[in-house]
C-alpha cells in the first residue's frame, strides 16, 4: 500500500509507512553507516548535531531489546538492528541548555528513516520502551536525553506477526492539510 499525494510529494516520503514485518536477514555494516551518513546530513541549531546513535547487534541488541514493552519485543525481536537513538542536552560551546536537540534529532532521524526507504529497508522509531532501563543498560550520561529505540531491517513476512500487528501493518490515515494549517 502506498499513500497518495494531491501534490507529487517524493516517492520515499509517501512509501514509508510503521512497518511491523521485519526480516532478520543481516543489514551491512556500510548500509547502516549509509543511514547515519545520512541523519548527519540533517540541519540544526549552531550546527551542534546533538544525534547520536547506538547500533545494537548481537548481544546489545537483546540487551537494548528487553526495554522495549512486550508488545514492541514480539515483533521488533526479529529485526537484525535496533538503534538507540540520543540527543545531547546542552550546546557544547558555552554549555548552556540546547531547547532544539530533542527537534533536531527527530529531524536526524526522518532523515535516516528516508535513506532507509529509498534502500528498500524499513526503519521504525519506537517510544514504548523504559528509558530509564536503557539509560543504565548502556551507561547514557545525563546530559542525553533518550529519544526512542529504531528498529531496522528489511521488509518481512507479514503472516509471521500477531493478528493484532497484522491488522494494523499498513501507512495509517492523516490529519486533512486544512486541519493543519492555522
Ligand atoms: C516517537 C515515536 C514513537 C513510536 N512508538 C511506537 C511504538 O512504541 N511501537 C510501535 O509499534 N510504533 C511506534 N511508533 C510508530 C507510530 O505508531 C506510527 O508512526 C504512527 O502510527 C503513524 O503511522 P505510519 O508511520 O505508518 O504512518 C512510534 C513513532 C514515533 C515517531
Amino acid at each position: 500500500m502506498i499513500r497518495t499525494s494531491r501534490f507529487g510529494v517524493m516517492q520515499e516520503i509517501r512509501e514509508r509507512f510503521a512497518n511491523r514485518a521485519v526480516s532478520p536477514e543481516e543489514v551491512s555494516q556500510e548500509t547502516l553507516y549509509a543511514l547515519i551518513e545520512a541523519a548527519s546530513f540533517a540541519p540544526s541549531c549552531f550546527n551542534e548535531q546533538p544525534w547520536r546513535f547506538l547500533i545494537a547487534q548481537g548481544e546489545r541488541k537483546a540487551a537494548l531489546l528487553r526495554t522495549l514493552t512486550p508488545l514492541n519485543q514480539e515483533w521488533a525481536g526479529s529485526a537484525p538492528v535496533l538503534i538507540l537513538t540520543l540527543a545531547k542536552k546542552t550546546f557544547t560551546q558555552g554549555g548552556k541548555d540546547n531547547y532544539w536537540h530533542l527537534s533536531d534529532t527527530g529531524c536526524a532521524t526522518g532523515f535516516l528513516m528516508l535513506e532507509a526507504q529509498r534502500r528498500g529497508l524499513t526503519a521504525h522509531p519506537m517510544g514504548g520502551f523504559s528509558r530509564e532501563q536503557a539509560r543504565e543498560a548502556f551507561n547514557v550520561p545525563d546530559d542525553y536525553s533518550i529519544v526512542h529505540v529504531m528498529a531496522v531491517g528489511r521488509p518481512g513476512d507479514i503472516g509471521k506477526l500477531s493478528p493484532r500487528d497484522q491488522e494494523r501493518n499498513h501507512p495509517m490515515p492523516r490529519k486533512a492539510l486544512e486541519d493543519l494549517l492555522l
